[in-house]
């Protein structure tokens, strides 16, 4: 594929690819356990409260099994392009059976199928959204704010970049001591390796124009709620009331 062809997609819907990362699944979930549960702690739900929420780019429904185990009457939609990813994730998910729902989407396309219906309580998405060029990433934002319900929020738990080239070589820096068996230093990358980062980081964006594209999109709330190096969770809610 040229190089300058966006192969994500081809990615997530190719059977290595998606084996392959469901054989890391679990070694990387067990590093994510906090930011899992920061989400689920940061919705204003209480103990047992029945609610709807949909996870963006859910794959094997990671991040809403977080959800639903901190929520009890919470139902996930999980919306998600790869019929791969989405086997797997009915493998993953069969404790959840009647608490979930895949519903086929492309974050890329502009139109959100009928199956997500109704006013949400809630969006997340992890690891998903640095796929989207900004300018798709901006106008899902304002989609998502008119799917929530007044009061309801959205959360992002997602990589970012920096303009500041001292601030990418420190995260790099970092990320490989702390974690020198998931992290290739980049003058170790394989010319494989290399096309592959470059391909994942080539719509990645700074966390202020993010932020920014939250505020035009009109979410209030809006903060940084967990940030370590290059990762993040954002988020903010729909206001209650116009104005
Ligand atoms: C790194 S995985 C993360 C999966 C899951 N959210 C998690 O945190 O474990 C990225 C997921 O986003 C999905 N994805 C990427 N681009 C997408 C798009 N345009 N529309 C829908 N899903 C997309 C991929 O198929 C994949 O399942």
């Amino acid at each position: 594929m040229p190089e300058d062809v966006d192969s994500n997609e081809a990615i997530w819907k190719s059977d290595r690819a998606v084996s392959q990362w469901v054989s890391t699944a679990e070694e990387r979930e067990r590093r994510r356990d906090q930011q899992r549960r920061l989400v689920a702690e940061l919705l204003p739900f209480g103990e047992d409260e029945t609610f709807t929420f949909v996870d963006l780019g859910a794959g094997t429904g990671a991040a809403a099994r977080a959800v639903l185990d901190r929520y009890p009457g919470a139902t996930a939609i999980l919306a998600e392009y790869s019929p791969q990813m989405i086997a797997e994730g009915e493998r993953a998910l069969g404790a959840y059976r009647g608490r979930y729902t895949y519903v086929e989407f492309d974050l890329n396309g502009d139109r959100w199928p009928a199956d997500i219906s109704g006013e949400l309580d809630a969006v997340i998405s992890s690891m998903c959204l640095h796929h989207l060029p900004d300018e798709r990433r901006e106008s899902l934002f304002a989609e998502i704010l008119a799917r929530l319900t007044p009061g309801g929020w959205f959360l992002n738990f997602d990589p970012v970049t920096s303009d500041d080239p001292g601030v990418r070589t420190a995260w790099q820096r970092a990320g490989h001591r702390l974690d020198p068996a998931t992290a290739v230093e980049p003058a170790h990358r394989s010319p494989e390796e290399q096309r592959r980062h470059e391909n994942h980081v080539r719509h990645m964006s700074p966390l202020p124009r993010q932020l920014d594209a939250l505020r035009r999109a009109g979410f209030e709330a809006i903060d940084v709620y967990w940030k370590q190096l290059d990762e993040v969770i954002y988020g903010g809610r729909r206001p209650t009331r116009a104005g």
